[in-house]
């Protein structure tokens, strides 16, 4: 079967992943790395290389929806990465700020429902109430789950599990794998079966690292802010060709 996915931008011809439905990743996450190599191979300052990597979501997001994914983990900003210098930080906040007021109203018309995975207690008043608005206004949309995982780290969120359990009184025998799965950001969601790193590294930081135990790794040389369709349908392609076992036996 064959899937097209229609390209956003002009600039990009229609992309197809020639891969069976049952073979298509249902949550993939992606690692968005390399903006600030991106910019300083062009001179321009690091910031340039995060606004250039925000107008790459929508056409990613369109693509996954078309190839049949049902959840897009985008990692936006880790809580690692408050140890930046604070105009990069500020600058990335805003640029979060614009990139939701930008897109929300297409997100609402193309059936994507907007969430978000992190902890807004650290986020200025107005950034987490924008990022709740878009939550709340995208919430009946089934079509793709855009799942931004902003001031995000996996031990963190282990960590919030831990102290809700502990403060409901939850006895020690009560503990199963499902019951921290309820109190994790991603809750409802299902496990990411691919995670996607640009810019060639290849290492988690932090990102879902409770929820990846068994998913297909993809790194790529590209940086994030040259990341297409056709680079996302290659991941596709690749982990379709995948086993996996589950610690099992084929
Ligand atoms: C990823 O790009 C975006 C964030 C971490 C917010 P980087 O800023 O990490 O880019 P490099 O790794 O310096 O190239
Ligand atoms: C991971 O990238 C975080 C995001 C993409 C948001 P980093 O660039 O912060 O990770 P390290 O420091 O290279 O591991
Ligand atoms: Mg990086």
């Amino acid at each position: 079967m064959t899937y097209q996915a229609p390209s956003t931008k002009e600039t990009h011809s229609i992309v197809t992943i020639d891969v069976s439905p049952d073979r298509v990743p249902r949550h993939i996450g992606i690692i968005m790395d390399g903006n600030g190599r991106w910019a300083k191979q062009r001179g321009l300052p690091r910031l340039a290389g995060h606004s250039a990597g925000t107008e790459k979501i929508e056409e990613i997001v369109q693509a996954a929806s078309d190839f049949g994914v049902k959840v897009l983990t985008l990692y936006a900003f880790s809580t690692e990465n408050w140890g930046r210098p604070s105009t990069e930080v500020s600058g990335l906040m805003r640029l979060v700020a614009e990139t939701l007021n930008r897109e929300l109203e297409a997100m609402k018309q193309q059936g994507v429902k907007f969430q978000h995975s992190g902890s807004l207690a650290e986020i200025e008043p107005d950034l987490a109430q924008l990022i709740r608005h878009g939550v709340e206004e995208t919430k009946e949309n089934d079509k793709i789950v855009l799942n931004i995982a902003f001031n995000y780290g996996g031990r963190a969120e282990i960590v919030k599990a831990v102290q809700e359990i502990v403060a409901a009184g939850i006895s020690a025998e009560c503990i199963t794998e499902a019951l921290i799965d309820e109190h994790l950001y991603t809750a409802g969601l299902p496990d990411p079966d691919l995670i996607i790193r640009t810019a060639g590294e290849f290492r988690l930081s932090n990102f879902l690292i409770w929820q990846a135990a068994y998913a297909e790794f993809y790194s790529t040389p590209i940086f994030w802010p040259d990341f297409t369709s056709e680079h996302l349908a290659a991941a596709i392609r690749a982990y379709a060709k995948r086993e996996r076992k589950f610690g099992m036996i084929k």
